[in-house]
C-alpha cells in the first residue's frame, strides 16, 4: 500500500442483471491514489466508467472487490467522497450561488459565520464572487459547473468523483473550465477521478490516466499510464 494512499480499489468486478442473464462491466480492475493526484479516465461510451464512479462514490455495491478510503472500507455514500455528475442540472433552482455551496458544508455542523466564510471563499476560487446573489436559471452552463464544483470542493472532501463534467459544453467554455479546474485542484492539492471520452481533455487533466480498454481477445483491460500528455493520442486510441 502507498504511504499516501486515499483511494484503493481491490479487485473490483460488477455484473448487471439483464433479464435471467448477468452482464459484465467491470472485471478485476485494482488501482491506488495518491493525495493530489489526478487520474483521468478514458473509455468507449458504455465501458463501465460511470459505474466504477458509482461503486466508489458508494451508491451502487460491487459485485466483488472492495473500495478502501483512507484506508476504511467506502460502502455507502459519506461526504469524503463527492460525485459530481454528467449533467449540471444539479443544483437547487431555490438557492442562490452562496446557498448552493454552502449545503455540502452544512453537513459539517460548522457554526454560521464558518459555513457562510467558508462558501465565500470557495465561491471566489471557481471566480463566481460577482454571482454569489445569482439563482441557478440565470446562470450558464459553465458557471453551473463551477458552483457545483466549489460545493463539491467545499466539503474539502478525500476524493472529488468527476463524471464527464464538461461533455454539454461548448468548447472555449470547456478549454476554460479544464484549465481553471486543474489548477484548483492542484492548488487545494486535492485527489481527483476525472472521467471523459475525449482523448484530449483526458490527456491535459490527468497526471496518470486510467484507460478502460481491450486485450488481443477482446477481453477486459485496464491500462495505466503516466503522463499522459507526452503520450500519442492514436496510441491510447488503438487501446479502446
Ligand atoms: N442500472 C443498470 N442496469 C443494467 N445495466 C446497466 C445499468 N447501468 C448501466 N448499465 C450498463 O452497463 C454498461 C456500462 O454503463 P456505464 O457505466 O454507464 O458506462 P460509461 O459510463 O462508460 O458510458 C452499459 O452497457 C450500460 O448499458
Ligand atoms: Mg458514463
Amino acid at each position: 500500500m502507498k504511504e499516501n494512499s486515499v483511494l484503493r480499489v481491490e479487485n473490483l468486478t460488477h455484473s448487471y442483471k439483464e433479464g435471467k442473464k448477468e452482464k459484465l462491466v467491470i472485471e478485476n480492475l485494482s488501482f491506488e491514489m495518491e493525495k493530489g493526484e489526478i487520474i483521468s479516465v478514458i473509455g468507449k461510451s458504455g465501458c463501465g466508467k460511470s459505474t466504477m464512479l458509482k461503486i466508489i462514490a458508494g451508491f451502487l455495491t460491487p459485485t466483488s472487490g472492495r473500495i478502501i478510503v483512507n484506508g476504511e472500507e467506502h460502502k455507502k455514500p459519506t461526504k469524503n467522497v463527492m460525485y459530481l455528475q454528467q449533467n449540471y442540472e444539479q443544483l437547487f433552482a431555490w438557492r442562490n450561488v452562496l446557498k448552493n455551496i454552502a449545503f455540502s458544508i452544512e453537513q459539517l455542523k460548522l457554526s454560521k459565520e464558518e459555513t457562510k466564510k467558508r462558501a465565500e471563499y470557495y465561491a471566489k476560487l471557481v471566480e463566481l464572487e460577482d454571482y454569489m446573489d445569482a439563482f441557478p436559471n440565470t446562470l450558464s452552463g459553465g458557471q453551473k459547473q463551477r458552483v457545483a464544483f466549489a460545493r463539491a470542493l467545499a466539503v474539502e472532501p478525500d476524493l472529488i468523483l468527476m463524471d464527464e463534467p464538461f461533455a454539454a459544453l461548448d468548447a472555449s467554455t470547456r478549454d476554460n473550465l479544464q484549465e481553471s479546474t486543474k489548477r484548483i485542484i492542484k492548488e487545494k492539492k486535492q485527489t481527483v477521478l476525472f472521467v471523459s471520452h475525449n482523448i484530449k481533455e483526458a490527456q491535459y487533466m490527468g497526471d496518470r490516466m486510467l484507460i478502460f480498454g481491450k486485450d488481443e481477445k477482446g477481453g477486459f483491460k485496464y491500462y495505466f499510464i503516466d503522463k499522459p500528455q507526452e503520450y500519442d493520442k492514436d496510441k491510447i486510441k488503438d487501446l479502446l
